[in-house]
């Protein structure tokens, strides 16, 4: 398998960067969706924690990969729909938008309310902002809002590429999981 992409298909380091950041991403998620229930204590705070410090993870690897991506050749599309072809263009750079502002949103919040970040117990990353209940709750409101808009296109990114397996019958799921597709 490349290393970089090729004309037809992803190589090694864009399919490990699209597959570890989606269970990452997605774990991540599941952590954010349930930790507002649980009671104050040292359990919260583990896992309000964990959930920062893995947010701060997506953050460096979304620049890595963005740079990543626009070093390197992107596999031309298979579809021959012109329309349906920039959509999914304009998809996968929402994605790093969205993830962009998911992330800082979160970190904002997360300044206007206590300050820096413990990340993993290594190292601290500053406080973007100094303590503010308004800007905590616009982040926060922020940060909802754009985790659920990245969960709808999520959806939809998983929809388009059944549809190109399962009915138009090509290889772009396989060309982006590991092992040969041409
Ligand atoms: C992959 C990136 C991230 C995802 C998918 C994600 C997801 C979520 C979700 C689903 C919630 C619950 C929202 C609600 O029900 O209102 C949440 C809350 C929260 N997120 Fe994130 N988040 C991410 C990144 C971050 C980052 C980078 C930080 C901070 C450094 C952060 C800090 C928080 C905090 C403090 C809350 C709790 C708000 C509360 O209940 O008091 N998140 N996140
Ligand atoms: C957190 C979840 C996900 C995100 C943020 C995401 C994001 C992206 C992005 C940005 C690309 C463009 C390539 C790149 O720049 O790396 C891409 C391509 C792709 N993704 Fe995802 N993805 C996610 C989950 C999934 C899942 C669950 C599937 C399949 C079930 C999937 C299937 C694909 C396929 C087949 C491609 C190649 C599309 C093509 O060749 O045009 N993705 N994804």
């Amino acid at each position: 398998m490349d290393i970089k992409n090729t004309s037809s298909s992803y190589g090694f380091i864009s399919k490990n960067f699209h597959w570890i950041m989606t269970v990452i991403i997605l774990l991540n998620f599941t952590l954010g969706y349930f930790m507002g229930d649980l009671d104050k204590g040292p359990l919260r705070f583990f896992i309000f924690n964990l959930h920062k410090s893995v947010g701060i993870l997506v953050l460096v690897l979304i620049i890595l990969r963005l740079f990543w991506r626009l070093i390197n050749l992107v596999p031309i599309p298979l579809s021959q729909n012109y329309l349906l072809n920039k959509l999914s263009k304009v998809v996968h750079y929402f994605f790093y938008f969205i993830l962009l502002v998911m992330t800082f949103s979160g970190w904002t919040y997360s300044s206007a309310r206590g300050g820096p970040i413990n990340v993993f117990g290594l190292f601290s990353v500053p406080a973007l902002v100094e303590k503010n209940n308004e800007i905590a709750k616009i982040a926060i409101n922020i940060h909802t809002l754009s985790v659920y808009v990245f969960i709808a296109f999520v959806g939809l990114h998983i929809l388009a590429s059944l549809y190109h397996h399962y009915f138009l019958k090509d290889k772009t799921l396989k060309r982006m999981w590991f092992g040969r597709s041409n």
